[in-house]
């Protein structure tokens, strides 16, 4: 059986004693590791050294939510992929929407981004999508197709192959308006297809992102190009987090 991938970012909604609190919650909720689901949480980089030693004797991965693409230097405020790796990350996000609308991160910097984690062993979760006006103008596969060349096209492929994509169309983050499953499943194979054309036929997991809850996961999950979710606003309740959980296990 294929995993199923349950990821939480966390973003700036939590200080550094809720996500303490909260990864001691999570770690207590599954001491005994739910079969066949991949977790993993994204909590902020201040709060990320004692998060990753709270889960450290659990099967819950963590990531970092952004990591700069050189290793050490004159960056002021940025955080290097292996300074993260070192204190226990096994993933990265990189190039989430927020981070390109927000902090205007292009296509570029995702890919030097992506290679920095991967020179040192971070699983990148590389996150595409579109924005409204795209979607309205018919723009989806443009946008996601650039998005996906700019990050994969002569890409050294680790040896275990570990890279994953985030699906997060921009409208649909943090807005109650989920993408439907049908359209997202398109999405997913067209990403899919994008990946293993760029690369020596490359299989990434797509995990789908906006506006996903415990109304709507399964929906999700029920579709053949989906492997997983990234969630966010649903990831930082603890008792949301285990229904979400629950059912990617069921
Ligand atoms: P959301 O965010 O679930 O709150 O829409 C998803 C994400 O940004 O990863």
């Amino acid at each position: 059986m294929k995993p199923c991938y349950v990821f939480g970012n966390w973003k700036m909604y939590l200080d550094y004693q809720e996500s303490v609190d909260l990864a001691k919650k999570i770690a207590t909720m599954f001491s005994t590791p739910p079969e066949g689901v991949k977790m993993a949480v994204f909590p902020s980089a201040i709060a990320f050294h004692r998060v990753a030693e709270v889960l450290s004797s659990t099967t819950i991965a963590v990531g970092a939510q952004n990591t700069c693409w050189v290793e050490k230097g004159a960056y002021t405020g940025e955080v290097s992929a292996h300074t993260y790796r070192d204190l226990g990350a096994t993933y990265t996000l990189i190039g989430h929407s927020e981070r390109r609308h927000i902090f205007h991160e292009t296509n570029h910097e995702v890919r030097q981004k992506l290679e920095s984690a991967l020179s040192v062993g971070l699983i990148p979760v590389i996150c595409v999508g579109e924005t409204l006006a795209e979607r309205r103008e018919g723009k989806v596969d443009e946008t996601i197709e650039a998005q996906i060349r700019s990050a994969f096209t002569e890409v050294s492929v680790p040896a275990n192959n570990a890279i994953i994509v985030a699906y997060e169309p921009v409208w649909a983050i943090n807005t109650g308006e989920a993408c439907h499953p049908a359209e997202a499943e398109r999405v997913h194979a067209l990403i899919k297809r994008l990946v293993a054309g760029l690369t020596d036929g490359l299989v990434v997991p797509v995990l789908y992102g906006g506006s996903v809850d415990v109304h709507n996961i399964a929906e999700f999950l029920a579709e053949e190009s989906i492997d997983g979710v990234l969630v966010g606003g649903a990831s930082v309740k603890s008792d949301v987090w285990f229904d979400l959980v629950s059912q990617a296990a069921a």
